[in-house]
Formats: C-alpha cells, sequence, structure tokens
C-alpha cells in the first residue's frame, strides 16, 4: 500500500549559517517548485526573522521548558510562535551530550511546543557504545516512552519523530538502508501499540550524514518519511537535490 504521508526534509544548520546563507536559501528554492514535499529550515535563532519564503517552513533547533520569566539564555515557545516557526527540534543528541538534556526535559519540551501549535521534532537516537551492546532498541523505545508517558499517545499525531543514530552524526558513516529501516519500522510498531492511526500517520524522519548521493535509497524505505539534515543542508544546491529526492 502506498503511504498517505507527505515526505518532510528538513534542514538543521546547528550553530552555522550567516544572514547570506538565508538569502541565498530563499533565492534557491524560490526559483524551484517542488510538489508533494514539506521542506523546513531550522536556523540559528538570529536568523529565524531572516528566513521568509512560501517555499519552505521554518523552525526553531530547541526551545525552553518554561513559559516565561527568569531564565536566562532561553526562548520560549511562545516567542518561537511569534516569529512564525512552525516547527521545533527537541532532544537533538548534540543538546543531550553538550547541554545535558534527560529525557525528562525532553518530555516536557515537547509539551510546551505542542502547548502552542508548534511542530515538535522529536529527535531520539543510540550512542555508538549502545548499538554495539546490541540494546538500541531498547534505548529508542525507552526516550519515546518518557514523551508518551507526559503527553500521551495521540498528541503524536501532532508530532515528527526523527531517528539519529548518534554514530552517524556528522561522521559520514550513514546508517545502511536496512538498519534505518529496522528502527524506523520499531517506532512505528512500538507507537501502534498504543494507537495504530497515530503511528500509521506519523511522519518519522532519518537523520545522520545524509547528502543527496544516499538520500533516495533511504526516503523510499516503507517506514523512512524523509530526513533531518545537518551538515549537507548548508549547501543550498545540495539541500535542493535531497529534498528532490524526496518526491516519490
Ligand atoms: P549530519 O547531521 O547530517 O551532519 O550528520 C544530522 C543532524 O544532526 O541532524
Amino acid at each position: 500500500m502506498q503511504s498517505q504521508r507527505m515526505p518532510l526534509v528538513a534542514g538543521n544548520w546547528k550553530m552555522n549559517g550567516d544572514v547570506e546563507l538565508a538569502e541565498k536559501m530563499q533565492q534557491t528554492f524560490g526559483a524551484t517548485s517542488i510538489e508533494n514535499v514539506d521542506i523546513l529550515i531550522c536556523p540559528p535563532f538570529p536568523y529565524l526573522s531572516s528566513l521568509s519564503s512560501d517555499s519552505f517552513a521554518k523552525g526553531a533547533q530547541n526551545l525552553s521548558q518554561f513559559a516565561k520569566g527568569a531564565h536566562t539564555g532561553e526562548v520560549s515557545a511562545t516567542m518561537l510562535a511569534e516569529v512564525g516557526c512552525q516547527y521545533v527540534l527537541i532532544g537533538h543528541s548534540e543538546r543531550r551530550q553538550d547541554n545535558g538534556e534527560s529525557d525528562d526535559v525532553v518530555a516536557l519540551k515537547v509539551q510546551a511546543a505542542l502547548e502552542n501549535k508548534i511542530i515538535p521534532v522529536l529527535c531520539v537516537g543510540e550512542t555508538e557504545a549502545i548499538r554495539e551492546s546490541g540494546d538500541f532498541l531498547k534505548c529508542i523505545a525507552a526516550q519515546l516512552d518518557k514523551v508518551i508517558a507526559l503527553v500521551g499517545i495521540t498528541q503524536f499525531a501532532h508530532m515528527v519523530v526523527a531517528y539519529e543514530p548518534v554514530w552517524a552524526i556528522g561522521t559520514g558513516k550513514t546508517a545502511s538502508p536496512e538498519q534505518a529501516q529496522e528502527v524506523h519500522k520499531f517506532i512505528r510498531q512500538h507507537l501502534a501499540g498504543l494507537n495504530s492511526e497515530v503511528a500509521q500517520g506519523l511522519r518519522i524522519l532519518y537523520g545522520g550524514s545524509v547528502k543527496a548521493a544516499n538520500a533516495k535509497e533511504l526516503f523510499s524505505q516503507p517506514d523512512i518519511d524523509g530526513g533531518l539534515i545537518g551538515g549537507a543542508s548548508l549547501d543550498p544546491q545540495e539541500f535542493l537535490n535531497i529534498c528532490l529526492a524526496a518526491k516519490s
């Protein structure tokens, strides 16, 4: 059966880019029409206001779990909504590692985004050591379960999940299409055990060293609904080619 899920390709600039890159993205994407693929760009906070295009949505790379107040350096969901963010990455492995974000904090951030009608892109993934131990599916389940416990399974109808094996991020070591599909299928089945309709509608993105050369094979797997792209999203033409690879 053909999947009814619209592919989504998201670019995560991380702490890269500038106003010039924002302008180039607008030009490159403004000149090509890509139908039947949702496109998202997540620049650093200062460039959110510089990015505006009918060709792609914009999103943030993080948000605070708090609504407002004395939280120096933090940005709230209402602020993101006000500058036109439709999505927000939550629980990226770099934030889990560099900023000590626990599964509990990640769940609170998902809740804050949902309350403000911003679509959370919940990132999950195992480290190399966990992959080698063989326990990687358990690790993914635990990351999902904290969020399910707080917001409830039906909220996944308003979410996106990104599977990003930590060992494949920025390393050039992409998971093979079969390795990625195994985990994507597991995620869908895990959620289907609670609500099969929500699980069937959920978009699950793959992230980790995706480039134009390997995107098509990854995106053609039955449970892979697009990608979360780091390094390759900084080159407008390469990112455009990855978006084109998501067209069925
Ligand atoms: P990468 O990063 O494409 O550079 O591996 C992916 C990500 O961290 O989202």
